[in-house]
């Protein structure tokens, strides 16, 4: 499979301090691209991009970050006069599900406002080219599986809402001026860390998702898992999602750049970013706990609400289209955030200044 870029550009990150940002980061970095990041840090740590720049060695002088705002449009004009990119790839958004419905302006304004923003200041200065970072979300509870780029859409939460909103907001930015290529990349599960165990996920507060929570009762940090439901239909009663390397993901974002450099017939188009493969809660403790040699204790609680009960993608189009394809299994998902975890137990942070903590 040869993924390679053939010409390296000049790529703006927004969201690159973030945990698929900065493994999409040091990729870009190791293919030879210059790599701006915006980042307000509002969910991730200036750590992250220091890590990225070391690992990234000699290519780390191509790497530049500022800590802004997207929304920040005089902020965001300043970066773009004083860089031609070629493309942007767009990670910048709030994303905890449960968070969206307490609070669902606080996510129409920072995930609308800021993709308006960013689009705004794009076209003035005639950067035309957008990776942006959809969700599986966007299937809901599908009808049937897997779930096809063709599947009926529904938004569950209004974090959905707002990914399906900026799904069709880049449509009409392509209907409206073919000039705009945009590729939507639909993430399944993604999980794990880069191999080094110096970047991985560390987000801000109480983690929303499964591997977070498991790492941190690995590494002493909660005292048990609470699992969501053990009735579904499904092979052990415990939900089924579609878990993706967070590494296999980075490798997915330059597929998906190396289309829309080379492809002239490129116009709008959209994703599914997973294995393929369907893996339970209870299987995914089960190769957690046998990569960490750690018990995790676990606790059953009844079905979250809004949570669908099997997601799993299709991935022929992207294998097809992209000529892309998810390397690992979840064996080397949970091995490399162990690794991770193990070396960096509070992640960016120190037990004094980490916010998801027990302790706190
Ligand atoms: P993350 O929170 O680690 O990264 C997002 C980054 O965006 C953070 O560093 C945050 O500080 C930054 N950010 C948020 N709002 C901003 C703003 N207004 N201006 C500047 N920076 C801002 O999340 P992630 O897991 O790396 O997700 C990246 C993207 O992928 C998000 O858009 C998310 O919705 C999407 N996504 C994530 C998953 C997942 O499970 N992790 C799945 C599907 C889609
Ligand atoms: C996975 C499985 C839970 C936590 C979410 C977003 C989705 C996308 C990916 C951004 C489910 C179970 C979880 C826990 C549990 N993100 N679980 N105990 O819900 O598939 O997707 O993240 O776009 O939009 O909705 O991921 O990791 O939260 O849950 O039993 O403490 O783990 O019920 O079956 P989900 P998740």
């Amino acid at each position: 499979m040869q993924l390679r870029l053939s010409a390296a550009g000049r790529v703006l990150v927004t969201g690159g301090a973030g945990y698929i940002g900065s493994h999409t980061v040091l990729q870009l970095l190791l293919e030879g691209c210059s790599v701006v990041v915006v980042d307000n840090l509002d969910n991730s740590s200036e750590v992250a991009v220091q890590r990225v720049a070391e690992l990234a060695g000699e290519f780390r002088k191509n790497l530049t970050f500022h800590k802004i705002d997207i929304r920040d449009k005089e902020a965001l004009e300043e970066v773009f006069a004083s860089t031609k990119f070629d493309a942007v790839i767009h990670f910048a958004g709030l994303k905890a599900v449960g968070e969206s419905v307490q609070k669902p302006l606080l996510y129409y304004k920072n995930n609308l406002i800021g993709t308006i923003t960013l689009l705004e200041v794009m076209a003035v200065h005639r950067c035309k080219k957008l990776v942006f970072s959809s969700s599986a979300t966007v299937y809901g509870w599908p009808k049937d599986l897997p779930c096809t780029e063709e599947s009926s859409l529904s938004a569950m939460n209004p974090y959905g809402r707002t990914k399906l909103m900026i799904e069709d907001i880049c449509r009409d930015m392509h209907h409206a001026d073919s000039e705009w290529k945009i590729m939507l990349l639909r993430y399944f599960n993604p999980v794990g860390a880069h191999p080094s165990g110096d970047i991985g996920e560390d987000p801000r507060g109480i983690p929303n998702n499964l591997m977070p929570l498991v790492q941190q009762v690995a590494v002493g940090r909660r005292p048990a898992l609470t699992v969501f439901g053990n009735d579904y239909l499904t092979k052990d009663g415990t939900g089924v999602r579609d878990y993706i390397h967070v590494v296999d993901l980075a490798e997915g974002h330059i597929a998906a750049l190396k289309k829309l450099f080379e492809d002239p017939k490129i116009g709008c188009e959209v994703y599914n970013l997973g294995t393929g493969k369907g893996t339970s809660v209870l299987e995914m403790v089960a190769a957690f706990e046998k990569a960490s040699g750690k018990k995790i204790p676990l606790v059953f609680a009844g079905r979250r609400p809004g949570d669908a009960e099997v997601l799993f993608a299709s991935t022929s189009k992207a294998e097809k289209e992209l000529n892309w394809k998810a390397k690992y299994g979840i064996e080397e998902m949970c091995r490399d955030q162990w690794n991770w975890a193990s070396k960096n137990p509070w992640g960016y942070e120190s037990p004094d200044t980490a916010n998801g903590g027990v302790t706190k």
